[in-house]
């Protein structure tokens, strides 16, 4: 039996993470076996990559490379780690996958979305998710709680000014009206409300 390939969406300090930690015991309560995994997914070659792109000292790094970096990280997160487990029936949740390039690289740093598209479906070949589910918190809300998060760690990437923020957020918006199998979930209520959201899709494709 093949899985189901879940990969939750959203801009810095969304509360993704906390979402999928409350999925995840949800269902595995109910018995399922399921993964969590985010992108590089702790595989070697793809946390090299990471490494390259969230430097702070690369200023220099082109958006295309930086699109090529993600897509290439992608690839082999997904045939070393994603694809076996669905493979073996489980769910996987996965925090973050093609959408945060089409999003960042594609529409925030203007390649355009149907590029970057174009070489993720050459990393990902069919493998897109079975539901991407966005997790909706305003851009203003999103960056007041990554800046209040004690010891969290500010990246290349975080360091954006707010009008980029805003920019991925109007993204992740289109995004949402252009393709049917991302979700959105109001993420600014409890994170448990969040994550009861989020359930009744998911329960939809099980
Ligand atoms: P991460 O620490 O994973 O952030 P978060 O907790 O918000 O998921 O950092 C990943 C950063 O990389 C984040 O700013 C989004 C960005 N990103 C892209 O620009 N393109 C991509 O394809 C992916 C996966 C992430």
């Amino acid at each position: 039996m093949k899985g189901k390939f879940i990969t939750f969406e959203g801009t810095e300090g969304s509360g993704k993470t906390s979402v999928i930690k409350e999925v995840k015991k949800h269902y595995e309560l109910q018995g399922y076996a399921v993964m969590v995994t985010r992108e590089p997914g702790g595989i070697s070659i793809s946390e090299k990559i990471r490494d390259i792109l969230l430097n702070k000292e690369n200023t220099e790094m082109d958006p295309r490379t930086e699109a090529l970096l993600f897509a290439a990280a992608r690839r082999q997160h997904l045939v070393e780690k994603i694809k076996p487990a669905l493979d073996k029936g489980m769910i996987v949740l996965c925090d973050r996958f093609v959408d945060s390039s089409l999003v960042y690289q594609g529409y925030a740093r203007n390649i355009g979305i149907d590029k970057v598209y174009d070489i993720n479906y050459f990393a990902i070949e069919d493998a897109l998710p079975d539901l991407t589910i966005f997790v909706d918190v305003r851009p203003e809300v999103g960056l007041k709680r990554v800046f209040q998060t004690p010891n969290r760690e500010v990246n290349r990437l975080d360091l954006e000014n707010m009008d980029f923020h805003k920019l991925i957020y109007r993204g992740y918006l289109e995004l949402a009206k252009k393709y049917d199998r991302i979700k959105k979930v109001n993420g600014e209520q409890k994170i448990e409300e969040v994550a009861k959201e989020a359930i009744n899709l998911i329960d939809k494709i099980l």
